[in-house]
């Protein structure tokens, strides 16, 4: 009965997205469990690109099921329009479901998401939110004030619920941060459209993914945003308002932790972030840039440069044990091409002198503090042909086997280019 998760061992964009892909072709339903549209999950499959932030990647195929879980907030707008997009490019989105419980991001949480944004900017201390308007829709959440899918699809609720809320909401925007307030028929004009529109998608998607795995049936969990960021594990303040570690999936998709018999965690071979927060192997040098340059990184969501570091081995071991990792993926390895020689932080010297090699629980704690690096040779040869670990540099290979000792998780694949095929297991 394989229930495997996979998700995001750093701070987010590790490949998740791939993966998902490509065991996808043997699922039977793949589930989202958190987050929302601050996601961007990138499938290359031939000259075609999708990027989907909260359609799970295993929409591809026409035998799986998609599943948006209860733990997820959905823009309706943004749905619909990712929905059209699929369209566009002959994908069919029949064998999508939403759950009833997803609460729903409306204008005002985007307008709030970045009204709080610009209050800390003011102070230095903004998050570098994705501006989707995720915290202020989980807050509601929390508030227990939210409007759930059920009641956003609902004929005879739509309208109440939608003038209450902005009208609370408008309360917010004016009288705390002296915003424009938001119209309330306005919305309720162009998101009934939406309602009528998503009604047909919306279960209780619990029953269906129990189902799946009752049956036996190969059941994906789809990992959003990264272990880093996930709100109480990370590097919290400056984290995403959901749970992207392993437990979060059982929350968000309504099964218990016995559905789950794998969970794999996506890492780069260096590190990256976007946003702030803390990142103590980011490089600010011109080997940064050859990363960023070499990997393509930018923001799926945003377009923002993501910020690059050395591959992070005390967090890549607070990671396998947070989500309890029974494998790890070691992805993008083909952007540290043509460096002379590529290093791996095996621990903290802190400010005041101590040696750690456990991930802090206080950020501050990071405040100056020196990566301490293992160092290897690299490699010049074009590995994005290789499919398998023996065709590899021996270099590679001794970087690889460095990782795995390191990190103390088997390492099952890597990924050597973004494309579908771009992968190897390492079977040994
Ligand atoms: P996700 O959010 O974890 O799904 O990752 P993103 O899609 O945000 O970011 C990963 C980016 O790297 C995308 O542009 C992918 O197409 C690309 N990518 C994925 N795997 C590889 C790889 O092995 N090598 C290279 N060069 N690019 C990759
Ligand atoms: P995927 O699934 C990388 C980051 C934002 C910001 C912080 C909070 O593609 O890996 P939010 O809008 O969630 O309140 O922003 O979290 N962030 C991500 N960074 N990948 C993501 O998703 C992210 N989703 C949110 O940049 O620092
Ligand atoms: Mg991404």
């Amino acid at each position: 009965m394989p229930g495997k998760v996979i998700l995001g061992a750093q701070w987010g964009d590790e490949g998740k997205g791939k993966f998902i892909d490509i065991f996808a072709a043997q699922a039977d339903l793949v589930v989202r469990s958190q987050g929302g549209n601050n996601a961007g999950h990138t499938v290359v499959v031939k000259d075609e690109t999708y990027k989907l932030q909260l359609i799970p990647s295993g929409i591809l195929y026409p035998n799986c099921i998609n599943v948006i879980g209860p733990g997820v907030v959905v823009n309706p707008k943004a749905v619909l329009g990712e929905i059209d997009g699929l369209h566009e490019k002959g994908v069919s989105t029949d064998r999508l479901l939403i759950d009833a419980r997803c609460h729903c991001i409306l204008p005002w949480h985007i307008e709030l998401d970045a009204l709080s944004e610009a209050e800390k900017a003011k102070e230095g201390a903004a998050i570098g939110t994705t501006h989707k308007g995720i915290g202020p829709t989980y807050m509601d959440k929390s508030e227990r004030i939210g409007i759930r899918m059920h009641d956003f699809v609902d004929q005879a609720r739509f309208e109440t619920v939608i003038r209450e809320t902005c009208a609370r909401k408008n309360r917010v925007i004016e009288g705390v941060y002296g915003g424009k307030p938001i119209d309330a028929d306005e919305v309720i004009a162009e998101y009934r459209v939406y309602a009528d529109r998503l009604r047909p998608l919306v279960r209780d998607t619990t029953a269906i993914t129990w189902e799946a795995v009752k049956a036996g049936k190969e059941v994906l969990f789809e990992g959003a945003q990264g272990t880093l960021l996930d709100l109480d594990m990370g590097t919290y303040p400056f984290v995403t308002s959901s749970h992207p570690v392993a437990g979060g999936c059982c929350i968000g998709s309504g099964v218990g932790p016995t559905a789950i018999t794998d969970v794999m965690g996506i890492f780069k071979s260096y590190t990256t972030r976007v946003g702030e927060g803390p990142f103590p192997t980011e490089l600010f040098d011109q080997t940064g840039d050859y990363i960023r340059k070499a990997g393509g990184e930018f923001g799926t969501v945003t377009g923002r440069p993501r910020r690059t570091g050395w591959f992070d081995a005390v967090i890549a071991r607070y990671a396998v044990r947070v989500n309890g990792l029974t494998e790890a993926v070691i992805n993008k390895i083909d952007p540290l091409r043509g460096l002379p020689r590529l290093k791996v932080c095996v621990a903290y010297r802190l400010q005041n002198g101590q040696t750690v090699t456990e991930f802090p629980a206080n950020f501050m704690d990071l405040n100056g503090c020196e990566p301490i690096y293992e160092e290897f040779d690299g490699f010049d040869a074009d590995i994005t042909d290789c499919r398998s670990f023996s065709e590899l540099p021996q270099t590679v290979q001794n970087y690889i086997r460095s990782l795995e000792r390191i990190i103390e998780c088997p390492i099952s694949m890597l990924g050597v280019g973004p494309a579908r095929d771009q992968v190897m297991r390492l079977d040994r």
